[in-house]
């Protein structure tokens, strides 16, 4: 017999010996599976239908296990409409902080359901409202077309005379800088529907989001249009109803700072 056979023989009683061993330990691991406790949580959700206008809006009350969902207030609501209640209603996209779409009030705060995690406290019960003081189009999904029209009335894009005649538009290190902090808001209007001024002005002042991308094309090196752009919010209740009270800030999922944006758009018409 060739030494070649002979390794070639050796190689599949190997295998034959490796693939009975896998094989055992799979049935193992088929017959015990890893089994967590279950732990209950309950989940109560505002619920609202358009189509029974008559019926006042309620809590609903969900109760699912904590190990067989995933860790974030996102997962819980798609575990609870996919296995319990397809009814319940709930924007959602990317799962990862960077839509806005799955913004509501959770426990008493404005946040993005996919960033926020479960308390795994299963004794305490979590509260999903929809966003704060919005029309509700159903359940935890608001009514955003004012919210929209606002950002859309600051002309949210770059506006230049000027353009260079070919190439693009430069800008230093330290001019680009000015941007970061304001470029990033995914615009969720956790920071709008949490701020009592635009609660009780919604149709003029145009709240923190909004002023905030007004700010971030007033600090734009590249924008022509500064002076239009400071002229709009120059009036009594598009800026100046913000009271400086932070709450905005405070609550936003991204970690931005809208309040500080206001007050560098103040300063800058204080200065003109
Ligand atoms: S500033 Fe923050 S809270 Fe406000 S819209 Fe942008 S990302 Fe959302
Ligand atoms: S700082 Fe201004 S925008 Fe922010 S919550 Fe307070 S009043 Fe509203
Ligand atoms: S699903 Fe996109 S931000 Fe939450």
């Amino acid at each position: 017999m060739s030494v070649l056979s002979q390794a070639a023989r050796r190689l599949v009683r190997a295998s034959v010996v490796d693939a009975r061993t896998f094989t055992t330990s799979t049935r193992r691991l088929q017959a015990e599976p890893l089994q967590k406790p279950v732990l209950n949580k309950e989940f109560k959700i505002y619920r609202w239908n358009p189509d029974e206008p008559a019926k006042k809006p309620t809590l609903q009350s969900y109760t699912i296990d904590l190990n067989q969902t995933g860790p974030m207030i996102l997962d819980a609501l798609i575990k609870i409409k996919n296995e319990i209640d397809p009814t319940l209603t709930f924007r959602r996209s990317c799962r990862e902080g960077i839509c806005g779409s799955c913004a509501m009030n959770i426990n008493g705060q404005n946040t993005l359901a996919c960033l926020c995690r479960i308390d795994r406290d299963a004794s305490k019960d979590s509260k999903i409202y929809p966003l704060p003081h919005m029309y509700i189009v159903k359940d935890l999904v608001p009514d955003l077309t004012q919210f929209y029209k606002q950002y859309k009335s600051i002309q949210p894009y770059l506006q230049n005379d000027n353009p260079p005649e070919k190439g693009e538009f430069l800008q230093s290190q330290e001019e680009r800088r000015k941007l970061d902090g304001l470029y990033e808001c995914i615009l969720c209007a956790c920071c709008s529907t949490s701020c009592p001024s635009y609660w009780w002005n919604q149709d003029e002042y145009l709240g923190p989001a909004t002023l905030m991308q007004a700010y971030r094309w007033i600090a734009d090196s590249r924008d022509s249009n500064g002076a239009k752009r400071k002229e709009y919010l120059q009036n009594e209740l598009s800026m100046y109803r913000c009271h400086t009270i932070f709450n905005c800030s405070r609550t936003c999922p991204k970690g931005l700072n809208p309040a500080a944006a206001i007050a560098k758009i103040k300063l800058e018409l204080a200065a003109d």
